[in-house]
């Protein structure tokens, strides 16, 4: 019996297998106005067809200069629910779970003319790097602005569950807004939202959970630990994701890094090296978790959910070599699978 092909339910939330699509930007709305396009379409649609349980969409951003490039994703406005509407109807009729990632790129904004963030601390470039590498210093929120973003967050998750999405994940990870002004390295504020580390993204979690149903899970990412000299460790994260836990989120997806080049600690990156950290966050904090990384060998995805490391499991490499990944495991794990009638011949 494989655990991994075995359904999950988190509230309101069944999936039919313990495989998630993790978010993946693809830079791909030529137009500049955050609307999915066709590329979006085929490449969500595919995955679902693919065998997937849940797909989390790409980061989203919640304003125009929270995108990392302008061919990012947006959810500012409600022009754009009808827009992912038709993709989600899509997604679901392949038997998929489907949610989206909101986020602010902070700091790494790339082609905002003026990013913002929790203070005028630039992305620190390397030594081999050119100026021409460096992302612009941005400027710090006034504490106004910092009550607008939490607004901001709101209105994009009201909209994502307009749009029919059976979940929302919070981007806070990979050194984007929220976890920039949860990292001490990052975060140099003097106002309330620097005193306290986990301010930012429990009011965002509050809000949020004020505008979607209360049976639909709310999911965040974190940087379980950073890699730039003096970032934090996994007691940071932890004492921070119970804040976060306490405020609503239901199920953390934990990643690590990506608040600047790494120093002396580098990321591992070597098959399974964050399951430790959603493995620490599932034991300490009593939450379901899903692990992410260097997962897409079946018997490894497999023995993550058997280990009792997590409850799911996500794949974002292994499904842009094969979007097919969630069919092709289950062939390789059970020797039984059910493919879309149009590809049996292919599949089974
Ligand atoms: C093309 C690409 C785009 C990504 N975009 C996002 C993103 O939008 N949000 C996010 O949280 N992580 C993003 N990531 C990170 C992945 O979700 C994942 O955490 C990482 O690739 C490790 O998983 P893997 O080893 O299965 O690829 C991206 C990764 C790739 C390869």
């Amino acid at each position: 019996m494989s655990q991994l092909f075995s359904p999950y339910t988190v509230k309101n939330l069944t999936l039919k297998n313990r495989i998630v699509m993790a978010p993946m930007c693809q830079y791909s709305v030529t137009k500049e106005d955050g609307i999915p396009n066709d590329w979006h379409f085929v490449h969500y649609v595919s995955r679902a067809i693919g065998g997937t349980g849940l797909i989390i969409m790409e980061m989203t951003s919640v304003t125009p200069e929270g995108r990392i490039t302008d061919n990012d994703l947006g959810l500012w406005s409600d022009e754009h629910i009808p827009h992912y509407e038709r993709l989600v109807q899509a997604i679901k009729k392949h038997d998929a779970k489907v949610g989206i990632q909101i986020a602010h790129a902070g700091r790494k904004a790339e082609d905002a003319v003026q990013p913002v963030a929790p203070s005028d601390i630039p992305v620190e470039v390397l030594q081999e790097e050119t100026k021409s590498d460096a992302l612009k210093t941005p400027r710090a929120l006034t504490t106004e602005e910092v009550k607008e973003t939490v607004q901001q967050f709101k209105e994009a998750a009201e909209r994502a569950v307009k749009a029919g999405f059976d979940t929302i994940e919070l981007h806070g990870a990979h050194g984007y807004l929220i976890h920039q002004f949860m990292s001490p390295s990052i975060n140099n504020r003097t106002d309330e939202y620097g005193k306290d580390l986990a301010l930012f993204g429990e009011e965002i979690i509050k809000a949020v959970k004020t505008v979607i149903p209360a049976d639909m899970p709310l999911l965040m990412r974190m940087s379980a630990v950073e890699y730039i000299d003096g970032g934090y460790d996994l007691d940071h994260s932890i004492a921070i994701a119970k804040r976060f836990k306490a405020a609503g989120v239901d199920v953390f997806h934990v990643s690590s890094g990506g608040e600047g080049p790494p120093g002396k600690r580098k990321p591992l990156n070597t098959p399974g090296y964050q399951v430790p950290f959603a493995r620490e966050f599932k034991k300490q904090l009593d939450v379901p978790v899903i692990a992410v990384g260097k997962l897409s060998n079946p018997e490894l995805a497999e023995a993550t959910i058997t280990n009792g490391d997590a409850e799911l499991v996500s794949i974002a490499r292994g499904m842009l070599h094969d979007p097919y990944w969630g069919l092709h495991a289950e062939k390789e794990l059970t020797r039984k699978v059910s493919p879309p009638l149009q590809y049996e011949r292919g599949i089974r």
